[in-house]
């Protein structure tokens, strides 16, 4: 059976790049040759947004995770059936890039009961075995659906914008992250700086913070993200920015710097770089 790597990109800080991460290293992963699956956990649906036309929207991980009630017939409502995760999956116009797209519907499950916790892990298993790396786009609170989240991963990654105060709020979340990590097996792979400007001292001084956490410091991917007005468009296109068929420098940049992540997250999964070696670079233009 397959070995999955399931991977939260989490914290709890709203805009610090979490779905930008998410989508172009589940795209710079399948561009490896490995088989993703992008599992949209934010009702804000973001990560939906890049590979998903919403027009054909059917069921949704919302469906799958969300205790939800039909009032259509006169006296109690009655709860409505789980829909099987198989369902929820999406195939894309990226190659070996799939997509469980969420929907505002989802914010109910902070809401649901205490053992829907377990609901997002065991539907997930149930998939599992057909994707290398499950990559996690968590919302920006410590919610349920956070909980949830990491709940169902075995590794986070925790992008931190350089900007003022990089590390506000930070502690909550390392504070719920070590909980997990007393509990569970849930690994820190990396702390990634986004959001990178390398023209001012603010960023600078950013990343210094960063590294002198007692936590995070040593965790730090030596790639770095750095603001890219490319990145910031993508989403309008509905793609990852490895679909840009028109490549500029800016989108290179962009892509290179999610091809360095790629490499060291897999590589301290101890992966091959490239998964086949025949596999080529995927192009595809989102419909
Ligand atoms: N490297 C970058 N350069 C320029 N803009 C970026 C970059 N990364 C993210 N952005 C933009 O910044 C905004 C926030 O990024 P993103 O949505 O990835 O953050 P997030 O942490 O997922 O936010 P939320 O907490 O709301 O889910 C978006 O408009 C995004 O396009
Ligand atoms: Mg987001």
């Amino acid at each position: 059976m397959k070995k999955t790597h399931i991977i939260a990109i989490a914290n709890q800080k709203g805009g610090v790049g979490k779905t930008t991460t998410a989508v172009n290293l589940a795209a710079a992963l399948a561009v490896a040759g490995y088989e993703v699956a992008l599992v949209d956990c934010d009702p804000q649906a973001h990560a939906s947004t890049f590979v998903y036309d919403r027009e054909k929207l059917d069921v949704a991980l919302t469906d799958v995770i969300c205790t939800r009630w039909d009032h259509s017939q006169p006296g109690r409502p009655t709860r409505m059936n789980f829909e099987p995760i198989q369902s929820a999956v999406y195939q894309t116009s990226f190659e070996r890039l799939d997509v469980i797209p969420s929907n505002l519907g989802l914010a109910a499950f902070d809401r649901d009961t205490a053992q829907a916790i377990d609901r997002l892990e065991e539907a997930l298993r149930e998939i599992s075995e057909h994707y290398d790396f499950l990559i996690l786009d968590c919302p920006p609170n410590l919610g349920l659906l956070f909980t949830a989240s990491l709940k169902a991963a075995e590794h986070v990654i925790v992008p931190i914008a350089a900007q003022y105060l990089p590390l506000e709020g930070v502690g909550d979340l390392l504070l719920s992250l070590d909980e997990m990590i007393a509990r569970r097996k849930l690994n820190i792979l990396g702390a990634l700086i986004t959001l990178f400007d390398a023209r001012t001292s603010l960023s600078r001084n950013a990343v210094e913070a960063v590294r002198a956490d007692q936590t995070l410091g040593s965790k730090i991917f030596e790639t770095i993200i750095s603001v890219n007005t490319k990145l910031a468009e993508a989403p309008a296109y509905h793609v990852p920015i490895y679909s840009y068929q028109t490549q500029t420098a800016g989108s290179s940049r962009a892509i290179q710097q999610f091809d360095e992540l790629a490499a060291e997250v897999l590589s301290r999964l101890q992966l091959p770089a490239q998964k086949k070696e025949e596999s080529k670079r995927a192009m595809h233009i989102a419909k």
